[in-house]
């Protein structure tokens, strides 16, 4: 029998509601599948367990999304639906990342963002990334650029492990350099300044503009992720502007964009920052 589209292979078993609903919220890292099913569609579990078997045939490991993402960590609860296995390789631009998806935050819902990203990182520039998780902006821009130091600094343990494990994995470690605890510790001791900064952010990411102006060049760009109600996105521009400049900096915001959603018409956005101009 052959799988069809999930819709199709439910449209006798589920209610039509129900349909609709279960057109988003599945994600598929490496060979597990991350859906999100709430109570009231558990109904349909097994069903959509037999599609997910036919139709993904590499997935070993089906978990269902039991919390949102939360604390510091930026990790999501799960319940195990089908499977055991909870650590996975997922392969984004010829990079492999080595996740445990409960113990470390990793989405590939961003890959096209890091590839954008690093697009941008021109012959030799130093790189920071703030809030690494298992690496993946930091590996991604070394493996599809030519930086010549790519530092990722990263609180969660877990998360630096990993970290590190990836830098083998991908053979950068010329390039890229794990630094484990809070960036508010770690980034004002680095040594010398960046050319970019990235800063794929947790929710407070507002925090944390300041501590980036102090290592970066003049002339260096910065890339600031935060959430943002659809109707503050020009208000954040203007705050991200008037934040950078009563530190003494110029700067111009080249772009800002929606790179993922949040909650109903909150989502995540990224600022394109030039520092034209440092003090
Ligand atoms: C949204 S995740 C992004 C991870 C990674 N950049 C990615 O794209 O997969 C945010 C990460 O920041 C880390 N984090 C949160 N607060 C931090 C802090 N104060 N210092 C360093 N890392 C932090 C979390 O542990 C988490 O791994």
């Amino acid at each position: 029998m052959k799988a069809g589209n999930l819709k199709d292979y439910l449209r006798n078993k589920a209610r039509k509601e129900d349909l609709d609903y279960l057109r988003r919220g599945f994600e598929i890292i490496g060979d597990i599948m991350i859906i999100d099913l709430p109570d009231h569609l558990l109904y349909l579990k097994h069903d959509i367990i037999q599609w997910v078997m036919m139709k993904h045939r590499h997935v070993k490991t089906i978990l269902r999304k039991t919390g949102e993402v939360s604390g510091e960590f930026r990790i999501a609860d799960y319940e195990i639906l089908y499977g055991s296995e909870t650590e996975t390789i997922a392969r984004e631009h010829g990079c492999r990342f080595k996740i445990d998806v409960r113990k470390a935050y990793y989405t590939s819902r961003l890959s096209g963002e890091r590839e954008r990203i690093a697009r941008k990182v021109k012959f030799g520039e130093r790189v920071l990334v703030m809030f690494a998780g298992v690496g993946p902006y930091p590996i991604v821009i070394a493996r599809l650029s030519k930086p010549s130091e790519v530092i990722g600094v990263e609180v969660n343990p877990e998360a630096v492990r990993y970290f590190e494990e990836n830098i083998r994995l991908n053979k950068v470690g010329d390039v890229v350099r794990a630094v484990p605890g809070d960036v508010r510790a770690e980034v004002p001791g680095l040594e010398g300044k960046f050319d970019r900064i990235v800063m794929p952010a947790p929710y407070n990411a507002d925090e944390f503009l300041s501590l980036a102006l102090i290592k970066i060049k003049e002339g260096g760009n910065i890339h600031f992720y935060t959430f943002a109600g659809e109707e503050e996105v020009q208000e954040k521009r203007e705050w991200i502007i008037k934040e950078i400049e009563k530190r003494g900096f110029s700067c111009e915001v080249e772009n800002f964009r929606e790179c993922g959603n949040f909650a109903p018409r909150v989502n995540r956005y990224v600022y394109d920052i030039f520092i034209s101009e440092a003090p």
